[in-house]
C-alpha cells in the first residue's frame, strides 16, 4: 500500500514539474535507476554513456516513446518525420538533408537578417522587451517563410497564431499522463482537432496556390512525398520553440552579463557560438528525452524491463559537476577548449539515428540573429534567477522583461 501511494507521488512530482522531480531523483547520485511512476514503470538515466547506448548503439531496442508521441500528432501529422522509424525515417531524414545544402543555407540566412532588420528596427531605444515574446514572434516568421516559403505577412499571421494556440494545448496534453484520448468529445479536444484540421488547411491552401517554392523549403526537397504536409507541419513544430527559446534565454542571460554582450558584438564565430553552447547547456530546450524498452536488457546491474519507459535527464546530466566545472555558472568560453569529458555530456539536440536534424541550422540562426541584437542594441537587467517551465520544451516564464538600450557606435 505504502508503495503504491509513493509511485502516485512520484507521478504528481513528476506532472507538477518534471525537471524538479528528476533533480530529486538524481540526487542520490545513481547515474541509472529503476523507479515506479503511477502505474508504470521507468528508468531514469543521468549518464552520458548509457544515453549514447540507449539512443544509438541500443537505439533499435528503445523505440520513441508513443505515449508521449502520440500526443503531439495533431501538430506533426501521422507520419511527419518525429513519428517516423526504421527505414521510412531514414529516407526522409536523407531527402530533407537538402534544405540545408550550402544554397539553401544562404537562403535561410538572408531571410533572417531580412526579418531580424524589420522587427528590430520596431524596437524603441531605452524600453524594456519580454525576450520570450520577441524571439517567439521573429523565430516564427522565419520558420514559415524558411521551411514553407510564407512571405505574405496576412498567411503569416494566420497561420502562425493557429500554429501556437494548438501547440500550446498539444503541450498541456503533452505533460498529462491522464489526458483522455481525442476521440473522446471534451471542449479542448474539439478544439485540438478544429486548430490542427485548420493549420494543415492552411499549410495545404498555401502549398496548392504556390507555383514556385524556393530550393531549400520542405515542399521543395519533399514535393513528390504523400506526407508532405505533415512534414511542413513537423518541421514548424520541431524548428520553432526550441530556437526560439533557446535565444531568449541567451538574451536573459547575457543581460547580467556584459561581456558576453560584448563577444557575441565583436566576436569570432566560435566565440559566438560558445556563448550560445553555454546558454544551451544551462537551459537545455529538449530538457529530457523519452523513449521505451521493446525487450529485456540490463545496464550494469540493472535489469530493465520490456514495456519501461525510459527517461533520459538532459538536463541533469548538462548540470552535473562530474562533466562540467562549476555547473551552475554562466561560463562563456567554457566550450572554446575542448575537452573529451564536456564534448562526451553535451548532446542539446540528441543522438544518433532520431537527433534532431536542424542542428547546423539552429546554429546558423542563433548566431545570426544575436548578432544582428547585438549590433544595435546593449541590454541590462536587475540581477535576479531566470524564471523557467518545462513544458514541451524548456521555456523562460513569461513577463521576465530587459532593458535595452541603442548601442553608441564610435
Ligand atoms: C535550439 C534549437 C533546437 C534544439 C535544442 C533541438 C533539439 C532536438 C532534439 C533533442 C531532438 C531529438 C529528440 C529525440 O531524440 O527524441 C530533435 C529532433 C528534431 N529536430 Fe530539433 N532542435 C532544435 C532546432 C531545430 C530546428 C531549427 C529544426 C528544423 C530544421 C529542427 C528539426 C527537428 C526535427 C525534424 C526533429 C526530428 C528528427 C527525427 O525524428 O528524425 N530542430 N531536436
Amino acid at each position: 500500500m505504502k508503495s503504491i501511494i509513493q509511485n502516485y507521488r512520484n507521478l504528481s512530482a513528476l506532472m507538477d514539474n518534471p525537471i524538479n522531480f528528476l533533480d530529486n531523483m538524481a540526487s542520490n547520485g545513481r547515474e541509472v535507476q529503476r523507479v515506479a511512476i503511477g502505474p508504470k514503470n521507468f528508468v531514469l538515466v543521468f549518464c552520458p554513456d548509457i544515453a549514447r547506448e540507449i539512443l544509438i548503439r541500443r537505439s533499435s531496442i528503445y523505440i520513441q516513446n508513443r505515449s508521449i508521441f502520440d500526443k503531439i500528432k495533431p501538430l506533426t501529422g501521422d507520419n511527419g518525420l518525429v513519428q517516423l522509424a526504421g527505414e521510412p525515417s531514414k529516407k526522409a531524414r536523407f531527402i530533407a538533408r537538402s534544405i540545408f545544402s550550402a544554397q539553401a543555407i544562404q537562403r535561410s540566412t538572408a531571410i533572417i537578417k531580412k526579418n531580424c532588420e524589420k522587427i528590430f528596427s520596431k524596437l524603441t531605444a531605452d524600453s524594456e522587451i519580454e525576450p520570450s515574446k520577441l524571439m517567439t514572434e521573429l523565430v516564427l516568421e522565419n520558420a514559415l517563410e524558411i521551411f514553407l516559403g510564407v512571405e505574405d505577412k496576412g498567411t503569416q499571421k494566420t497561420m502562425g497564431e493557429v500554429f501556437l494556440k494548438l501547440h500550446e494545448l498539444c503541450g498541456e496534453r503533452m505533460l498529462n499522463p491522464f489526458a483522455l484520448p481525442l476521440s473522446i468529445p471534451l471542449k479542448k479536444n474539439i478544439e485540438v482537432k478544429k486548430l490542427s484540421s485548420k493549420l494543415k488547411k492552411q499549410v495545404s491552401e498555401h502549398l496548392n496556390h504556390s507555383s514556385d517554392l524556393p530550393e531549400g523549403s520542405i515542399p521543395h526537397a519533399l514535393k513528390d512525398n504523400p506526407n508532405l504536409i505533415d512534414h511542413c507541419m513537423t518541421f514548424l513544430f520541431a524548428g520553432h520553440e526550441t530556437t526560439a527559446s533557446s535565444l531568449a534565454f541567451t538574451l536573459l542571460l547575457s543581460a547580467q552579463d556584459s561581456e558576453a554582450q560584448k563577444v557575441i558584438f565583436d566576436g569570432n564565430k566560435d566565440e559566438i557560438i560558445s556563448v550560445y553552447k553555454e546558454s544551451l547547456r544551462i537551459y537545455p530546450p529538449a530538457y529530457m528525452l523519452v523513449r521505451q524498452a521493446t525487450q529485456n536488457d540490463k545496464f550494469e546491474s540493472l535489469h530493465v524491463q520490456k514495456g519501461d519507459q525510459i527517461i533520459i535527464g538532459l538536463k541533469q546530466i548538462l548540470s552535473s559537476s562530474k562533466y562540467f566545472s562549476e555547473p551552475q555558472s554562466f561560463l562563456i568560453d567554457r566550450f572554446l577548449n575542448k575537452n573529451s569529458e564536456k564534448t562526451k555530456a553535451f548532446f542539446p539536440f540528441g543522438l544518433g539515428g532520431k537527433s534532431c536534424i536542424g542542428e547546423q541550422l539552429a546554429y546558423i540562426e542563433a548566431k545570426v540573429i544575436l548578432q544582428q541584437f547585438f549590433k544595435y542594441f546593449e541590454i541590462e537587467v536587475d540581477n535576479k534567477a531566470i524564471e523557467s517551465t518545462p513544458m514541451v520544451t524548456l521555456h523562460p516564464d513569461p513577463g521576465q522583461k530587459i532593458k535595452i538600450r541603442r548601442r553608441l557606435l564610435c
